[in-house]
């Protein structure tokens, strides 16, 4: 992005998430069973504490938002608190905001409504600290509810998990990222081709933060996004090119997958990791016999595990080739 670019960016507003975050729960796309669920509680006013579990930019923040903004109107602000479990420096700081927060007497608070504590990342408490926040809900349950935000409720002690709803978001389906782009490409006058639409499914991989994001960056490029430009800004391998090169070493032909390779990792900038989740959502979409789809799959698994524990990627990623190569396909 050039100076000029960056600045005419500006403020947040100017940041297509934020500009289309939800506002209602109507408006959270894609999880119909858990807003209407979450809708009928406030109906019913009757608010449990909730736990929401997911992959990142599903919309686990944007349903608290909304779930606010449907309480309180235009107070809302007033009436929510939004940590960070690893920003703040410990549990004791946590439970020093909540206290702060729960125990101020609102004078603007409409009835009986509860006030809410919206704590991102809580799977990154250690299980003492999510003990001290047990007790800290327990303390403060009259007049407050905890929306607690993870990836895995696995990570969460079962003494919390007993304490809440449990929603667990799925990855957006295609169909809600297509929506939800297509409004934004609409308002923002902007020309969606087809094939630029299934670029950014793809792209995204069920993340509504990456689709928008992917979005908002290939429009500077122009105002028709296409296929090419998604490709390019997300900076994510066609999967064609993806099925080819491992084609082409199944077919034991270990130099030319590894050239295939090369101009992936270096001349079009994609990352070693995103070839590897690439490959582990395209391995049953190969043309290629069951046995060798299981061995690619195995061999996806380990290049995997290695990059995350600090391994070099092409590295990686031509052992996984050359292995291939080796046990030519039938
Ligand atoms: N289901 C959805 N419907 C409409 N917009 C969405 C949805 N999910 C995400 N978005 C868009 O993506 C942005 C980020 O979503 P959100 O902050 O809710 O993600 P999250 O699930 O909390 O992710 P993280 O785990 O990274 O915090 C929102 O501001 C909104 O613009
Ligand atoms: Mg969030």
């Amino acid at each position: 992005m050039s100076d000029a670019e960056a600045e005419s960016v500006g403020g947040r507003e100017d940041v297509w998430t934020e500009k289309y975050r939800p506002h209602t729960l109507d408006d959270v796309v894609g999880h119909d069973n858990i807003t209407d669920r979450l809708q009928s509680y406030i109906e019913r006013d009757d608010l449990p504490h909730l736990l929401f579990a997911g992959p990142a930019g599903v919309g686990k923040t944007a349903s608290a938002v909304a779930i606010v903004k449907e309480l309180y109107g235009d107070n809302w602000e007033e009436n929510f608190l939004e940590l960070n479990a690893s920003d703040e420096r410990g549990i004791d700081v946590v439970r020093e905001k909540i206290k702060n927060f729960a125990s101020t007497d609102w004078s603007g608070r409409a009835g009986s409504k509860p006030s809410i504590i919206f704590l991102d990342e809580a799977d990154a408490l250690t299980s003492d600290a999510q003990s001290a926040l047990r007790r800290t809900m327990e303390q403060f349950s009259n007049n407050t509810r905890f929306i607690l935000s993870c990836n895995y409720s696995s990570k969460i002690i079962d003494p919390i998990q007993s304490r809440c709803a449990v929603f667990r978001y799925a990855p957006l389906g295609d169909d809600a990222v297509e929506t939800q782009i297509r409004k934004i490409a609409d308002e923002e006058g902007i020309t969606l081709t087809q094939d630029g639409v299934d670029a950014l499914i793809y792209a995204a991989d069920g993340d509504m933060r990456k689709a928008i994001n992917a979005l908002q960056a290939a429009a500077v490029m122009g105002e028709t996004v296409d296929e090419e430009t998604v490709f390019k800004i997300t900076a994510t391998a066609r999967p064609e090119e993806v099925q080819e090169m491992v084609q082409t070493a199944i077919d034991g032909d270990f130099v030319a997958a590894r050239s295939q390779l090369r101009d992936l990792l270096i001349d079009k900038g994609i990352a070693g990791g995103d070839i590897i989740d690439q490959l582990h959502r395209s391995v049953w979409d190969l043309e290629i016999e069951e046995e060798a789809a299981v061995r690619l799959m195995d061999r996806v698994g380990e290049a995997d595990y290695r990059i995350t524990q600090g391994a070099n990627e092409q590295v990686q990623l031509e052992a996984m080739l050359a292995s291939l190569a080796l046990e030519p396909g039938e």
